[in-house]
């Protein structure tokens, strides 16, 4: 698949209808979460025929397209119901049954997933709202339950931030782009 078609594909995705600004319910756009998804897939492999969970799925822009790209599953985990509908009604219009979610606080998760994906995707809070330290959190839980590798998008300021807890955990991270001035995302994955 082109990434134009992807990008026109994912701009039928249905967004959050009244954003809740607490959980940081920014969607990302089509263009961003295109260029994403099309660089796993294109470059590192990493969604066909894969087990890929998507942390703070929201209405599941990026979990619908790794499910285009042909995950084997995508699970999508938020903690609002009111997100997980519309996601939910996402995946009925595109007819996908590579699909999969999960309502839960991704804080919450521990150990519960160990290394059972191979791959994570994730936009994730990025602790602005009074949940300071929320996206080092889904980041350590991503880490923790991915086998291969975990894209995820963080803001160009935590940069030096990210490399010195990546460090801290023993697992290589690499700027793979810079989408805007304040975006970029990472692959970080557990050395052998
Ligand atoms: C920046 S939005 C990304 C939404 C979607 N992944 C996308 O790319 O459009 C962050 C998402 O994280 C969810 N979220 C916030 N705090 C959470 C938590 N503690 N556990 C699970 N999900 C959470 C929000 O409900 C929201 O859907």
């Amino acid at each position: 698949m082109k990434l134009k078609e992807l990008e026109s594909c994912l701009q039928q995705v249905d967004g959050f209808e009244e954003p809740k600004i607490l959980l940081e319910q920014y969607p990302t756009s089509p263009h961003i979460a295109g260029c994403m998804l099309y660089t796993i897939h294109n470059t590192f492999d990493d969604i066909q025929n894969k087990l890929v969970a998507d942390l703070g799925c929201g209405c599941g822009v990026l979990s619908i397209g790794a499910a285009v790209l042909d995950a084997g599953l995508c699970v999508g985990f938020d903690i609002d119901e009111d997100a997980l509908d519309i996601f939910k009604g996402n995946v009925e219009d595109f007819e996908l049954s590579n699909i999969d979610m999960v309502q839960c606080d991704v804080c919450s998760i521990g150990s519960s997933y160990a290394k059972k994906f191979d791959t994570v995707i994730m936009n994730p809070p990025f602790g602005t709202k009074h949940n300071q330290g929320i996206d080092m959190q889904f980041l350590q839980t991503a880490i923790s339950m991915a086998s291969t590798a975990v894209y995820s998008l963080h803001k160009t300021s935590t940069r030096d931030h990210i490399q010195k807890k990546a460090n801290d955990w023993k697992v290589k991270m690499e700027v793979i782009a810079v989408l805007s001035e304040q975006q970029e995302y990472k692959e970080s994955y557990a050395e052998p």
